[in-house]
């Protein structure tokens, strides 16, 4: 007796299409089992010698009923493809085999009977199922396998052995079917059913019965020969699970932290597929010792299971007015921003209302779509994603907190920057060292609910390399159609993320892939003007800090101007997150001095500012730089808001003409230069210029490396001043900033992020702004107090950029065209 050794499975053989048939009679050859057979007839014993001369391949399969030259019509359907291993002849004409059975097979349709049988044939795998009762059962089979062997003469105590160490249920169930005495009837029982643990119940039940048959002898009972209630058997495997436990000397300790452990579980409501799952570790931490080392990776694993939010929802349902309430309790003025989150808030509650009445499984009398309507492929409809972008400090991330507190969920955080690779979204596979989830998972057990508002932080930060595209994780993260079965690899089962609410924040839209950027829908936040970053300090921040460092509203207060001053003289940015750090300072002071025994509440103005922060870091640069010719205000878009930059240009002495770019130096940029130059060279005497100026000289021109913009065409004009400043001798208006692409012939064409940079020159102490005139509608997006506060000067042409960056009152030399 022999069997193939484990892991030598089903579905790794091909089976052929036709097969010889070898009818049995009284013999059944189960899969994965070597069967000894004697073959008289001689029509069988032509089969054997052209099968030798083959593959060696046959069809083993069952007589319906014992008879001579069996035809179609006498055979099972359901047989074993196997292999003839050793053949003896013997001198009376017959043969000895030693067949080897390999898989279920079914026989489909006969290709012929003469001078043998031959059948189509198809494979008819076992259903094999990894469910806890197959290897509680794999476990009974092999345990009262082993006492039968023990209570035989006839059985070696090697084929105990044998039997413990096949772990695969299949393998233990055909290898002991076919070693214990059985009639050929019950074999082909065993191989006809499709589940293996059907066919592990069977065996439980029979050598069950053979068992007390050997044991109890001929006083057998009537009611021992009856199958064993459901109830019976249950108590019984866990009477051979204990057993099993036992033997391992686990008892105590891992049977009280597996009891704990499926406690945990059945409490956290697993869905089928995850509870299957996690009963299947349990069964398998069970039979473990704990010193192994896979009991701690089934313990971590099991432990995540029973940690996450399965069943746990927060939100009841969407109230409008109490999130508008909210909102403005949290941010001041955003209105625009706001009013698009109630409106997207207000179109998933409609959702919410219509699509839970279509899924609703109680409700059998109405008509229920096959799908939920946004379920459908790529549905124009299905609800976007919202995207807060902005430069840092302008409440992107308070925001979605905010929202979160509207609708009374929970808010978790998941910053992307610098996520490169895929694994950190979906988790790596249990199979590696030291494996965790993904950071969504991840996220959700710290959320302990299910339905989070679920910040994805930075995702213009992502990356993508060798380890895979992490933003095609995303994307099916964010999916409505896909992310109710999303697939951690650690995980191994689906997770339902179809509640959670995702909010991305980015400060670029400019490095969000492309398909990622299809499903979001942008809200733009540019930053606040000094006055606005007075009123959100005052109602807001200040508040804030006062109680986080133990302060009554009456112990310290702020003027207006002390927060401008603080706004002006120490931050530069287009958020207010410096602000914020400033009257935190401020406020520990305060705090410390009252500790300290005084006693007099604090009013902090202007001068106590300077007082406590030292020195304004922010003097008014602009008006200083450009003191001398060649020196002109450029603006600048970046990620992180709008800035000032300036161009600086110089002429040295060279052996020949030529321009040098130093700082940013990307191509667009060159270009833009090289048009500036090229104009100013070839216009030089309609702008005043002495031709002869630029004769053997090297221009150089630096561009600030630290304000990259967006657009990089937009340092054009700002290029192109600095030039004509340095050749007429003559310094750019001090308190003026521009921005604009310019052509070959001195045309200005229109550039983006035009808010910021008005905030940006705004910030700077600028009073007037050149713009392209092609812009003029973008001044519009400018709040009304900069716009009053700010000189706009719309251009077509360098002419009239020079006419009002080098005025030519104070000039030394008079331009031909005034
Ligand atoms: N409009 C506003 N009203 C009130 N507080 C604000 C506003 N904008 C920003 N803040 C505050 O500024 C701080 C920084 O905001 P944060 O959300 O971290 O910015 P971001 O995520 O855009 O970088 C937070 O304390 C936030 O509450
Ligand atoms: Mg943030």
């Amino acid at each position: 007796m022999a069997i193939r050794p484990p892991g030598d499975g089903q579905n790794d053989f091909v089976v052929p299409d036709a097969l010889p048939v070898l009818p049995l009679r009284d013999a059944v050859v189960l899969p994965l089992a070597a069967v000894p057979l004697a073959v008289g007839q001689a029509r069988s014993v032509r089969l054997v010698d052209d099968v030798m001369r083959g593959n060696r391949l046959l069809a083993l399969v069952a007589q319906r009923e014992s008879k001579q030259d069996p035809g179609p019509d006498d055979l099972r359907q359901i047989g074993t493809v196997g292999m003839i291993h050793q053949l003896a002849r013997t001198p009376d004409g017959s043969i000895r085999l030693m067949v080897q059975g390999i898989e279920r097979i079914r026989l489909v349709d006969w290709v012929g009977t003469e001078p043998y049988l031959v059948a189509r044939v198809s494979p008819h795998p076992d259903q094999v199922d990894q469910s806890t009762e197959a290897e509680a059962l794999r476990r009974a089979v092999v345990d009262v396998f082993r006492r039968l062997v023990e209570a035989s003469s006839e059985l070696p105590a090697e084929v105990a052995i044998a039997a413990e160490n096949l772990a695969d249920p299949r393998h233990a169930a055909y290898f002991v079917a076919s070693i214990v005495p059985l009639d050929a009837a019950v074999r082909q029982e065993i191989l006809e059913m499709d589940p293996v643990s059907a066919k592990l119940r069977r065996l439980v039940d029979l050598l069950q019965r053979e068992l007390a048959v050997r044991e109890l002898g001929r006083k057998i009972t009537t009611d021992t020969e009856e199958k064993l209630s459901k109830k019976q058997r249950e108590y019984y495997l866990r009477e051979q699970l204990k057993s099993i436990q036992k033997e391992l000397g686990e008892e105590e300790g891992g049977g009280t932290e597996v009891a704990e452990l499926r406690r945990r579980l059945d409490e956290a409501g697993l869905p089928e597929q995850a509870k299957r799952e996690a009963d299947r570790e349990l069964a398998r931490l069970a039979g473990l010792s704990a010193a192994s080392p896979e009991h701690g990776m089934i313990t971590t694993y099991l432990e995540w299971m029973a940690n996450l939010p399965w069943n746990k929802l927060a939100g009841g349902t969407i109230d409008i007015h109490h999130a508008r309430r909210v909102l403005d309790e949290d941010h001041f003025d955003l209105e625009k921003v706001k009013d698009r989150i109630l409106e997207y808030l207000a179109v998933k509650k409609l959702r919410q209302e219509r699509g839970d009445e279509a899924r609703s499984p109680g409700s059998a009398a109405t008509a229920v779509p096959a799908e939920p309507p946004h379920v459908t492929g790529d549905n124009p409809a299905r609800e976007p994603i919202l995207c807060f972008v902005g430069p840092p400090g302008v409440g992107k991330t308070s925001l979605g907190q905010s929202i979160a507190r509207a609708l009374g969920r929970r808010f978790v955080r998941m910053s992307l920057g610098g996520v490169r690779d895929e694994a950190e979204i979906r988790g790596h596979r249990r199979t590696y060292i030291g494996a965790l989830p993904g950071r969504i998972i991840q996220g959700l057990r710290r959320a302990e609910t299910r339905d989070p508002v679920f910040m994805l932080d930075e995702i213009d930060k992502i990356g993508a390399d060798w380890r895979g595209d992490p933003s095609s994780a995303l994307l099916e993260v964010l999916d409505p159609a896909q992310n109710h079965t999303f697939a951690d690899n650690y995980l191994g089962v689906d997770f339902d993320l179809s509640q959670v609410l995702f909010i991305a924040t980015a400060n670029t839209l400019d490095t969000i892939p492309g398909p990622l950027r299809d499903r979001m829908e942008i809200l733009t936040l540019s930053g606040y003007t000094d006055a606005e970053k007075v009123g959100i300090a005052q109602q807001y921040l200040i508040p804030k800090q006062l109680a986080a460092h133990g302060l009554a509203a009456n112990e310290l207060a702020f003027d207006a101007d002390a927060i401008r001053q603080i706004v002006r003289g120490y931050t530069r940015e287009a958020g207010v997150r410096s602000l914020d750090r400033e009257i935190a300072t401020i406020a520990r002071k305060v705090a410390r001095r009252l500790a300290e025994g005084q006693t007099d509440p604090v009013r902090i103005t202007a001068a106590r500012v300077v007082e406590l922060l030292g020195r304004p870091r922010f003097i008014d640069e602009v008006a200083e730089r450009t003191t001398r010719p060649g020196v002109a205000t450029g603006l600048a878009w970046t990620p992180v808001g709008g800035d000032v930059l300036f161009v600086e240009a110089s002429m040295m002495p060279g052996s020949e003409e030529r321009l040098v770019l130093t700082g940013m130096l990307g191509d667009v940029m060159r270009e833009s230069a090289q048009a500036a130059v090229s104009y100013v060279w070839s216009n030089a005497e309609m702008l005043g210029i002495d031709p002869k100026i630029f004769e053997g000289k090297t221009i150089h021109v630096h561009v600030p490396a630290g304000a990259i913009p967006k657009d990089g065409p937009s340092a054009g004009v700002t290029i192109m001043t600095a030039l004509a400043s340095l050749a007429l001798r003559r310094p750019v208006q001090n308190d003026l900033a521009m921005t604009g692409e310019i052509t070959l012939r001195g045309k200005v064409l229109p550039v983006g992020g035009i808010k910021e940079k008005v905030l940006a020159a705004h910030r700077a102490g600028i009073r007037s702004v050149i713009l392209p005139r092609r812009n003029e509608r973008d001044v519009e997006d400018v709040p009304e107090d900069l716009r009053r506060q700010l000189a706009f000067v719309l251009v077509d042409n360098a002419e009239e950029v020079l006419a009002h960056a080098l005025p030519p009152a104070s000039a030394p030399v008079t331009a031909g065209r005034a």
